[in-house]
């Protein structure tokens, strides 16, 4: 099969699959959606500077993300309302990445419960949003910790949610069994203080790390200052993210963002980034530029819709071959050997090529 064709196979599944209203909640980015397209553009800009004369006979794509040991850096990002997608939904979601060995970020608005994602024995990491009254949500987090989840990723681009066009709510129905089914306090009946925080500090992360006792990551991050202040923060992971292009529309690509907060954090904190993630390709990119993982939102998102758990497994097995190919083909022998193929290592560009 030939790169990049598999893709446009599991969007067109997905596509039948999915009724309409929930295709354009899944694919639609914020307001004239100039972020979600340069996100998916900007990594295809970048220019890579192969290395030669290497051994790449057996390429290594393995790492470890805080700790847990993944055959890939290629993770799932959180995405809301699974079920909508697959009746399976989130259970369905982490039976994928149990099979592949891979880490899945459980949206805090899952439509399955926590204790339930236990059985699967997937590694599991649980996305956070705070609320404007914390003592709504801090519940939530602490019963997430016991239920098994290795860290917290604390999202804090969404002081509001994002405005997207063509969006029809009335379609959605009932979501009582598919949104927020692990805190209904929160998210039904209009509770005072349970809107998102708009006050969000460096505190918070402090706080979230002495509520759950786990190491937490900060999804949103684009510029290095703040990067370097969830660090001192007590940060142990940064996460370079716009949302996928669904929160502020011309906020930067993550791929113009990533190489800054590598530079400032790298060492201190893992560096995770998302956003228009699509072949192994992308991910040699991304980890080129100063990435430590890469995750994936929508793609997990629509194979669930395509086929279930089976597509979500082989969704991230050629993204695997992928990556291995391009490990090959530009000379690195383990991931670390990325690290600056996008730059030719000289202060000025080769010149007489
Ligand atoms: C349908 C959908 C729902 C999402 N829900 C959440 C969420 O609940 N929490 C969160 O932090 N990010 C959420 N995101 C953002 C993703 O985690 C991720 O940042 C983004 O999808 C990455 O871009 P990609 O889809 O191009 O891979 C959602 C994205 C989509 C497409």
């Amino acid at each position: 099969m030939s790169e990049q064709r598999w893709q446009a196979r599991l969007w067109q599944d997905a596509r039948a699959a999915l009724p309409d209203h929930v295709w354009r909640f899944v694919t639609a980015g914020a307001r004239d959606e100039i972020s979600l397209q340069e996100s998916l553009e900007a990594w295809s800009h970048v220019r890579l500077y192969p290395r030669v004369l290497r051994d790449v006979r057996r390429p290594d794509a393995a790492t470890a993300l805080l700790g847990l040991p993944v055959p890939s850096p290629v993770a799932i990002a959180p995405t809301s309302m699974q079920r909508l997608a697959h009746p399976g939904g989130e259970l369905a979601m982490a039976q994928a990445a149990a099979e592949a060995g891979s880490l899945v970020v459980v949206s805090s608005n899952a439509g399955t419960r926590f204790e339930e994602l236990g059985t699967t024995g997937a590694a599991w990491w649980l996305q956070a949003y705070a609320t404007a009254d914390r003592s709504l949500v801090a519940p939530v987090f602490e019963e997430a910790a016991r239920a098994g989840a290795r860290a917290i990723v604390l999202t804090v681009d969404t002081p509001v949610p994002g405005t997207k066009y063509d969006i029809d709510e009335a379609a959605f129905g009932d979501l009582t069994e598919v949104y927020g089914l692990n805190h209904p306090q929160v998210v039904r009946g209009r509770t005072p203080g349970a809107e998102h925080a708009q006050d969000l500090t460096a505190a918070d992360i402090a706080w979230l790390h002495d509520l759950t006792g786990l190491p937490i990551v900060v999804k949103g991050v684009l510029r290095a200052d703040d990067a370097q202040r969830c660090v001192e923060a007590g940060a142990a992971g940064v996460w370079v993210s716009n949302h996928g292009g669904r929160q502020l529309d011309r906020s930067v690509s993550t791929c113009a963002a990533l190489p800054a907060v590598g530079a400032a954090v790298s060492g201190q904190a893992e560096v995770y980034v998302d956003g228009g993630i699509r072949s192994g390709l992308d991910v040699l990119t991304a980890l080129a530029l100063g990435a430590d993982g890469v995750f994936c939102g929508r793609t997990p998102y629509l194979a669930l819709a395509a086929g279930g758990a089976e597509r979500v497994v082989e969704m991230l097995d050629l993204l695997h071959d992928e990556l291995l190919d391009a490990l090959r083909m530009s000379g690195c022998a383990r991931l670390q050997d990325a690290r600056g193929l996008a730059s030719s290592g000289t202060p000025e560009p080769p010149t007489g090529l």
